[in-house]
């Protein structure tokens, strides 16, 4: 064995006892040296070596870092999965637990897809909102009447020039969150008894706001890394007719992939040729842990076919309830329904966030979670990966901060709900991603959080699922 394979399957025992854990630093190259009495050529070769495999990585002006144990994402689903009939949706009770548990303190929340309570910016928001409501004491106790705070819309549309989009602020309407945004858009388009194309597992409260304007839907299954699986939704568009389609194409809620401009342009290609409008959900598209702002698909639609929704509950404040669409051709229902509906946004939110974008905070905001959530993410699919059944896949989310958890195939994630509520733990069950019982083995986590007690909580997780897995 050369000598640089010594040196390496060394610092490969020592990880696998444990001596360096993932994310911990390997000695550096000089001292290896000197320890192990041997070249310092001879270790940067080893160190090269074993960062090829994975075991360690370099990080720029810092040392070597023994990489994450990162389990393999989740398996790609089959062309002939999706479930070609459309399909009516029951509520789910549990669906509405899970967001009741959101308000518990004393529960660790990997349920619900909400941000990290302490890296909200909340001493400036409350600021902006006193001196806001100061500068503008009419406006700010008065309706914002649709489409909504003018200096808000400005702001959004040369925000979203970073995504590709050339919005004119009179194209866009503030909503009552990016929620609101889509079941405008979905009132606008579908009756009921109409059926919607939609990327399966889909984010839980979608599923229950179609079920209530009484609509149906065709699952398309979805690449964990690729998005929605192209070649199946042309199968489903010659076979059916559909209404609308329904995605969340940028750090997908809950797969977190992110699809590249080419599926993008071939996806809207596709759907125009079926007179399919679309429904397309940015609300993560600010959250990529490179710093690279996708493309929304809204970028290259000329005919006003996409309605784009998306708000800041991701990323500044979620009680704050400012989200907005830009609905193409369906600015006028669109706006008739919301006024319909509740009139107007709370104003004081609307100045507060516009001021946060005016003053330049909300860049280098961005720029300091989309590296906290980064890290996050893989502290969580490693800890998953050392606490879960070996069996188990995490996907590998670009973005946002929802990890996608498959669990052996005998493993019901509604008993694990149940159990793990037991010990103060909320999860979100695969079930109630889908109409079908495909992901009843999946569980989507909140990685939005990470500490000795997140820790904890995904190590008795990992116990729960392997008494469920070896007991049925
Ligand atoms: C993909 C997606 N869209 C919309 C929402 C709801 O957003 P809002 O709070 O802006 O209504 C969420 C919240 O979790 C989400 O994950």
């Amino acid at each position: 064995m050369p000598l640089y394979e010594t040196v390496a399957s060394k610092i490969v025992d020592l990880v696998e006892r444990g001596t360096f854990n993932p994310g911990e630093r390997v000695p550096s190259i000089r001292n290896l040296s000197r320890q192990l009495k041997v070249s310092v050529n001879t270790v940067k070769t080893a160190y090269a070596f074993l960062e090829d495999r994975r075991v360690i990585q370099a990080k720029p002006q810092s040392g070597y870092y023994v990489c994450p144990r990162l389990p393999e994402p989740p398996s790609e689903p089959e062309i002939t999965t999706p479930a070609f009939d459309p399909a009516v949706i029951s509520a789910s009770d549990l669906v509405l637990r899970i967001m009741g548990d959101v308000m518990s303190p004393d529960i660790v929340q990997f349920g619900a897809a909400i941000p990290d309570p302490s890296l909200v910016p909340t001493a400036k928001l409350t600021r902006m909102l006193s001196s806001e409501a100061r500068r503008f004491p009419d406006e700010s106790t008065a309706y914002a009447m649709p489409p909504g705070n003018i200096r808000l819309r400005t702001q959004i549309a040369k925000h979203m020039m970073k995504a590709g989009c050339t919005l004119h602020p009179d194209d866009i309407i503030i909503t009552n969150g990016a929620s609101e945004a889509v079941f405008l858009a979905l009132r606008a388009i579908c009756k009921p008894g109409d059926t919607l194309v939609i990327g399966a597992p889909l984010y839980f409260t979608f599923l229950q706001m179609i079920q209530s304007l009484g609509l149906k839907v065709l699952e398309i299954p979805m690449s964990p890394t690729r998005g929605i699986n192209l070649e199946a939704l042309e199968i489903a568009l010659d076979r059916h007719r559909v209404q609308a389609c329904l995605l969340i194409p940028n750090f997908n809620n809950p797969l977190g992939f992110c699809m590249d401009d080419g599926r993008k342009k071939r996806l809207l290609g596709l759907l125009k040729r079926h007179a399919v409008p679309v429904i397309e959900d940015d609300i993560n598209g600010d959250l990529s842990f490179s710093g690279t702002r996708p493309s929304v698909i809204k970028a290259w639609d000329r005919d006003g076919d996409v309605l784009l929704c998306s708000s800041f509950s991701k990323t500044l404040a979620p009680g704050y309830r400012v989200g907005w669409i830009a609905p193409g051709k369906y600015m006028d229902s669109i706006q008739r329904q919301k006024l319909m509906i509740n009139i107007a946004t709370p104003t004081p939110t609307q100045l507060a966030v516009a001021e946060f974008l005016v003053s330049g905070g909300y860049e280098h905001h961005l720029r300091s979670i989309r590296k906290i959530y980064g890290k996050r993410i893989v502290q969580m699919a490693d800890a998953v990966g050392h606490y879960f059944p070996s069996e188990t896949r995490v996907t590998r989310p670009e973005g946002g901060f929802a990890l996608w958890v498959e669990m052996p195939g005998n493993v019901d994630s509604i008993a694990l709900y149940g159990l793990a509520l037991k010990k103060g733990i909320t999860v979100a069950p695969g079930k109630i991603f889908s109409t079908t019982d495909r992901f009843n083995h999946c569980i989507r986590l909140n990685a939005a959080f990470w500490s000795g007690e997140t820790r904890w909580a995904v190590k008795t997780l990992g116990k729960i699922v392997c008494q469920l897995s070896r007991n049925s």
